[in-house]
């Protein structure tokens, strides 16, 4: 079976809506960031801070070559995964691409709850989503499916990803 693959900017629900759809499919859950930090026993904010984005990244591109081997997995991703061409050549392989997106409002609403988001950690929180938004947007426009997450809760993306399955994805190619 293939894997369903969550993209998107930070805070647009990947990771909510990445359980969710686990349990309605059956399938395994994989939240890359999670599971980072605990191959590496610390935090993704304390990685930042001691070894540099630098480091992160390749800790990064080392997990995405082991969890896209994995079948019958949702897994979310963390908001830069799409920078490296390596990631999603290796994610694609065997995984439908889903992308998330939402506006810089509810972006900068849903991340301002928990201080976890290195990149956010700026004076100007806003213009840095802004900035780092036009400088991805193509990459998270790669995706089978696009779904805008504004408006909607978790429970309802997930939803509307497991219609456009039924529709147009054959899971077992
Ligand atoms: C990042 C997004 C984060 C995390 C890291 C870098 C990014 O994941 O991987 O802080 O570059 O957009 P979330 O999208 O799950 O917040």
């Amino acid at each position: 079976m293939r894997n369903i693959v969550l993209i998107g900017f930070m805070g647009t629900g990947k990771t909510s809506t990445g359980k969710l759809l686990a349990s309605r499919l059956g399938y395994s859950f994989i939240d890359t960031d999670s599971r980072i930090e605990a191959i590496n026993k610390i935090s993704i904010s304390a990685m930042f801070a001691m070894h540099g984005e630098k480091y992160f990244r390749e800790k990064e591109v080392e997990l995405i070559r082991k969890v896209s081997r994995c079948h019958h997995a949702v897994i979310s991703t963390g908001g830069g995964v799409i920078l490296n061409p390596a990631n999603m050549v290796a994610l694609r392989k065997n995984g439908i691409i889903i992308s998330l997106q939402a506006s810089v409002d509810a972006i900068l609403e849903r991340t301002s709850r928990r201080n976890a988001r290195p990149l956010l950690a700026q004076e100007d929180r806003r213009e840095t989503i802004t900035t780092l938004l036009k400088q991805r947007l193509e990459r998270y426009e790669q995706a089978n499916f696009v779904i805008d997450t504004t408006d909607l809760s978790p429970m309802q993306v997930t939803d509307e990803i497991i219609s456009f399955i039924r529709r147009d994805v054959n899971l077992h190619a």
